[in-house]
């Protein structure tokens, strides 16, 4: 059976992530969260001072890019890849809220969208991938022979990411942080001039408000088997 290449782009927090790693489990693919990338370089900005509250010094950045070395490394006890920012296991820092707060800024850089796009694509070169973010199936694959495109309410989506966040003990977090958080990336994220998160023309929309995730991944996986 030849080897596809699947995009799944959406808002932040549908469930793209879940669903990569069902497929990619399923199909024996690789699985690789864009999100992850932008999440380390944002990182990477923070412990540098060149963002914070008050401030964004995008040029100390971009000028910095060149000492930023991203790569995944398959953890066999989780099941799942990692993520390693210059050779530092950063899987748990990148996903706090912090992180969260700046990383939309961080990807409208198109200096650093370039850099990240170029491993992206050679990462699916052997094609048998499943790769999730927001200019997937519209920049770094629009060849791609599965595109999907997930959305869900904003509240359903602030949900689950709150919950997300207690589980992994994040005391400081409330509902309404995360949901402000969830609608500010959803304007970034579509609004910026580079790559915005935008449906492309081929994909088919997902909206899992009220999907359980059994049900998501049959019908996905029937979908995709009309295309393997
Ligand atoms: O998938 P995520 O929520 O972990 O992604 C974090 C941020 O990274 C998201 O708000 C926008 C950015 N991003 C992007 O611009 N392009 C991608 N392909 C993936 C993520």
């Amino acid at each position: 059976m030849s080897k596809i290449i699947i995009a799944i782009d959406g808002f932040s927090s549908t469930g793209k992530s879940t669903l990569a790693k069902q497929l990619a489990k399923e199909l024996h693919y690789v699985y690789v969260d864009t999100g992850a990338m932008y999440r380390a370089v944002t990182l990477y900005a923070m412990r540098n001072q060149y963002i914070d509250d008050q401030q964004f010094d995008k040029k100390a950045l971009i000028s910095d890019l060149k000492n930023i070395k991203l790569h995944f490394v398959f953890n066999d006890d989780k099941g799942l890849a990692e993520m390693y920012l210059n050779d530092k296991n950063v899987e748990n820092e990148i996903r706090t809220l912090e992180v969260s707060q700046f990383v939309s800024q961080v990807s409208t850089i198109s200096e650093v969208r370039k850099k990240l796009v170029e491993q992206q694509q050679e990462m699916g070169k052997e094609r048998g991938i499943v790769m999730d973010g927001r200019d997937i199936g519209t920049v770094v694959f629009p060849d791609a022979e599965v595109k999907l495109f997930m959305t869900a309410s904003a509240d359903k989506r602030a949900k689950r990411r709150y919950k997300e966040l207690l589980d992994r003990g994040d005391e400081d977090v409330s509902y309404e942080r995360v949901l402000k958080n969830v609608e500010s990336r959803d304007y970034i994220d579509s609004t910026r001039l580079d790559s915005p998160l935008t449906k492309a023309d081929d994909a088919i929309e997902i909206d899992n408000s009220d999907m359980g995730l059994e049900e998501q991944f049959e019908r996905i996986m029937s979908l995709i088997s009309t295309r393997l």
